[in-house]
This record gives structure tokens, C-alpha cells and sequence, in this order.
């Protein structure tokens, strides 16, 4: 594993992004990037994200707030003061710091993320930060982990195309979610110059029908991101 961590190094930007500023080697531009992303492969895509300290060199690299607009991604999942917000893939934490100041002090942040490297990562940022209300977890690759209507908000960056059964992993989500409650599936476009490789790419359309076939009521948003799309999904009411 750790030896497809220095490839990955190698290879330049991951799934989070990362064009303007590659981590330790020079990385190979556009496209020839990720044609060679190890560990993707048709159906979903597995990848090392053991190695946090590295990761975070990516994912919180101040350059990717001017494409990845935060502050409109969370706008749009539109999280309220006390609410539950999970945050699925939640990495080295880049989104923590919007979603906590949407939810204050009586909300929570679950930051649920399969490898444990980059839960321990979180655990200290929160700690470090005085996130009071975010609470790291180590959730299976297969199962989000959330109990039954559990919470109100949903957060998915760039991590959807990382799920081995998308179909049975929406549906344990529309489970979790409380009646009215939404989630937000983000990632990337076919013809955006960072992200998986081509293969394992997923259309705004094919997110929205895997959500829409686990009963939940599924648009793809109208948002300004250059290089993503923006999915979101309502738990009927009734
Ligand atoms: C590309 S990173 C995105 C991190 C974060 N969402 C962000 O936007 O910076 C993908 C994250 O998803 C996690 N991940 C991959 N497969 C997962 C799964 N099946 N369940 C939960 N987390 C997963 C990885 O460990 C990694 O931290």
C-alpha cells in the first residue's frame, strides 16, 4: 500500500484536485496525469489515501477554494444551526470549517471517511482548530454507517465515484437521512483537467438516477463550478 502511496505522489493530483500546486515530484500535466491514477478501475474506483500528511498538501491547498467554492457548496446543501451534517469521504477535512460554522454550536459534524489515516488526520485538525462539534469516524468502504434517520444533511466531495455498490450505498443513505433532509453528491465533470481518470467518471445524470432510484428526489444544481457537478437529493417527507 505504501508503495502505491509514492506512486500516486508520483503521478500528481488525485480525485480532490490539486492542479496548481503538485505535491513533492514534478507531476505530468492534464490528461497524462491520470491516465496512469493508480488504483482506479471501471465500476468504481479504489485509491490509497493512507498517507493524510501528503493528501493534505492537496486537498487543503489554499488554491483549490477558487474552483471548488466552498462556501456555495455548502449554500447549496444549505445546513442550519443544529443540525446533523455527514460529511462521507470527508478526507483531511477541507469542508469541516464551512459546515461547522453553518451548523454552530449546537449542530454536529460526523467527518466519516473509510481510511483511518485520514480520520486520525481530522481528529487532530479538530482538536487543533477547536472544531467542538466535529466528531471523526472510521465508516466501511460499504456502509456509511449513520443510524436510520440519523441526520439532516449529506455531504459527498469527490468521494461517490470511490463507492464499491453505489445503488445499495444510496439506498443506506436515503435511510439515514430524516424526512426533508438532503444530501449533495459532488465530483467531476467528464472534461475537467483534475480528477479521476476517464474511466471512472460518473455524469450529473447517473448520480441523480442512482439517488432517484433509492426513493430519494434527485436535481443536478445549477451552481458555478468549473470542473464539478453538483447533485442534490431530498428525503420526501412522505
Ligand atoms: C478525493 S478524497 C476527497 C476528500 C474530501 N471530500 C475533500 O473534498 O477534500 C476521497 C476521500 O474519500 C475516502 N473514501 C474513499 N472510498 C471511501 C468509501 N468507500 N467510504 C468512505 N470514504 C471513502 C478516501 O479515504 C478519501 O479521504
Amino acid at each position: 500500500m505504501k508503495r502505491l502511496a509514492i506512486v500516486g505522489a508520483l503521478l500528481g493530483p488525485a480525485c480532490g484536485g490539486g492542479a496548481t500546486k503538485p505535491p513533492a515530484a514534478p507531476a505530468p500535466a492534464g490528461h497524462a496525469a491520470h491516465a496512469g491514477h493508480h488504483g482506479h478501475h471501471a465500476g468504481h474506483a479504489a485509491h490509497d489515501f493512507a498517507d493524510a500528511a501528503h493528501w493534505a498538501t492537496v486537498f487543503d491547498d489554499p488554491a483549490r477554494d477558487a474552483w471548488q467554492k466552498p462556501d456555495e457548496v455548502v449554500a447549496l446543501l444549505a445546513p442550519g444551526p443544529g443540525q446533523i451534517v455527514a460529511d462521507i469521504g470527508a478526507g483531511t477535512g477541507y469542508f469541516e470549517p464551512y459546515l461547522t460554522r453553518a451548523v454552530g454550536g449546537a449542530g454536529k459534524i460526523l467527518a466519516l471517511d473509510s481510511e483511518p489515516a485520514m480520520v486520525a488526520y481530522i481528529a487532530q485538525r479538530a482538536t487543533a482548530e477547536l472544531w467542538s462539534n466535529v466528531v471523526a469516524q472510521v465508516i466501511a468502504a460499504d456502509d456509511p454507517g449513520l443510524p436510520t434517520a440519523g441526520v439532516d444533511r449529506v455531504l459527498i466531495v469527490d468521494t461517490w465515484h470511490h463507492l464499491p455498490d453505489r445503488p445499495r450505498y444510496a439506498a443506506k443513505l436515503a435511510l439515514a437521512l430524516r424526512p426533508g433532509g438532503t444530501l449533495a453528491v459532488v465530483d467531476f465533470t467528464r472534461d475537467a483537467p483534475m480528477g479521476p481518470p476517464a474511466v471512472a467518471r460518473l455524469d450529473a445524470a447517473t448520480v441523480a438516477a442512482e439517488l432517484t432510484a433509492a426513493g430519494l428526489v434527485a436535481r443536478i444544481a445549477d451552481e458555478s463550478l468549473p470542473h464539478q457537478y453538483v447533485v442534490l437529493a431530498t428525503k420526501p417527507t412522505r
